[in-house]
């Protein structure tokens, strides 16, 4: 989470602008994800490259950062490899997940050297023929339950993702069948049990094994998806741990690993900040953004953002708390961010609520509802704040 002081360095660089223009703005914390990115970098083996999940932040220029930084980009979408292409990544660096792949995506992406694409069912790799020049993967359903959140559970048995993994002769087969190189796996995002995760990688590496008993040297890539929830950077992170199982496990290996990481690298270089609108007794506050932006918190399970409370002077309002539901601007009665926060009593209209760590699946799931702009995004490097892009509206 960012300190007070670094919030306070950020509003003092922001405010200006949003005064003059705007009642919300969406914000990228470079210095944090770089620290987020670092870290991740860090705790994997050396052989592991990491192409970060586009669907949590898909803004260009979130895109084109992680680019020249040196990190790849996994696409759930034709769409989105257009995007990873546009933000300059090498194919190389690419994932392509999609579920459905159209044999015209198919067509599109055949020529791009290097892209690892993933079928999503062993029907799918009779679709790619010798023009293909990209890596084929076959996505695994490790059928297991690593505590992910029901919604965000993707390896059920009735999952539409992957080969069940029971399925193991079946996907030997095909693999030694086509000309495939690669196995892939994504068990669900925020995973809580890594042990349960660490079977499903010992699983995955045996079925690579056997088909490399077959053929040696057939399967090179193992693509081990994301999954792990968001938490603060600390000298014993959960990521760290789970960097030690996949050395583990792949240990004596020369196995190319990928990841996919979404949310972890994300949630936290991430914030964004609305003017307080409306102040009503007895405890509710109005602010700019709502379900739009909080699409999957406000259907969902909301997430707790760490709020503060600011002036247009950037000083932070403190003293007494009381409880407060904060609305958002849509007609819509789920329309809360939050519910029974503790917020200052002194907060009024004309002050600036900041929330923290919203850089994960916000902007990326900006709902049309009530037709509401999508406000200016801006990135703070550490000394200033630079836009990287206007309020733009959403077409219809
Ligand atoms: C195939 C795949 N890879 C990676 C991700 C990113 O997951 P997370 O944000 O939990 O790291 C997702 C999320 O839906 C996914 O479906």
């Amino acid at each position: 989470m960012i300190r007070r002081e670094e919030i306070k360095s950020i509003l003092e660089a922001l405010l200006p602008q949003l005064l003059e223009e705007d009642s919300a703005v969406i914000g990228t914390n470079l210095v944090v994800l770089r620290q987020r990115l670092d870290h991740l970098k860090d705790v994997f083996p050396a052989h592991t490259s990491h192409s970060i999940a586009i669907k949590t932040n898909p803004h260009p220029k979130m895109l084109e950062t992680l680019v020249s930084w040196g990190f790849g980009l996994e696409a759930a979408s034709i769409e989105e490899v257009r995007m990873a292409l546009a933000a300059g990544c090498d194919p190389s660096l690419i994932v392509f997940d999609s579920p459905v792949k159209t044999r015209a995506e198919i067509r599109e992406i055949s020529g791009l050297n290097g892209i690892l694409v993933n079928v999503n069912a062993l029907e799918e790799l009779d679709r790619y023929d010798a023009d293909f020049h990209g890596i084929l993967g076959i996505r695994v359903n490790p059928q297991v339950h690593t505590g992910a959140p029901e919604l965000f559970d993707v390896s059920k048995n009735e999952s539409k993702f992957g080969v069940p993994v029971d399925y193991r002769d079946a996907i030997i087969s095909a693999a030694l069948a086509h000309p495939v190189q690669a196995l892939h796996m994504h068990s669900g995002s925020q995973m809580k049990d890594l042990n349960i995760q660490k079977g499903a990688l010992k699983e995955l590496r045996r079925i690579a094994d056997a088909i490399n008993e077959e053929v040696p040297g057939k399967i090179k890539v193992l693509d081990i998806g994301g999954g792990l929830p968001t938490e603060p950077l600390s000298d014993q992170t959960k990521m760290e741990a789970y960097g030690a199982i996949v050395a583990e496990v792949f240990r004596d290996t020369s196995y190319s690993l990928v990841t996919e990481f979404g949310q972890w690298v994300h949630a936290e270089a991430g914030f964004a900040l609305s003017h307080i609108e409306y102040v009503l007794e007895p405890n509710k506050v109005f602010i700019h953004l709502g379900a739009d932006f909080f699409m999957r918190d406000a259907y969902t399970k909301p997430r707790s953002f760490p709020l503060s409370v600011w002036t247009e002077d950037s000083d932070e309002v403190l003293g007494e708390n009381v409880s407060m539901d904060i609305a958002g601007p849509l007609c819509f009665a789920g329309d809360y961010l939050a519910h029974g926060v503790e917020l200052p009593i002194a907060l009024k209209e004309g002050d600036f609520l900041f929330v923290d760590c919203t850089g994960a699946n916000t902007y990326a799931l900006w709902s049309r509802h009530c037709s509401r702009t999508v406000p200016a995004t801006w990135a703070w490097d550490g000394n200033s704040v630079v836009k990287w892009s206007n309020r733009s509206t959403i077409g219809f």
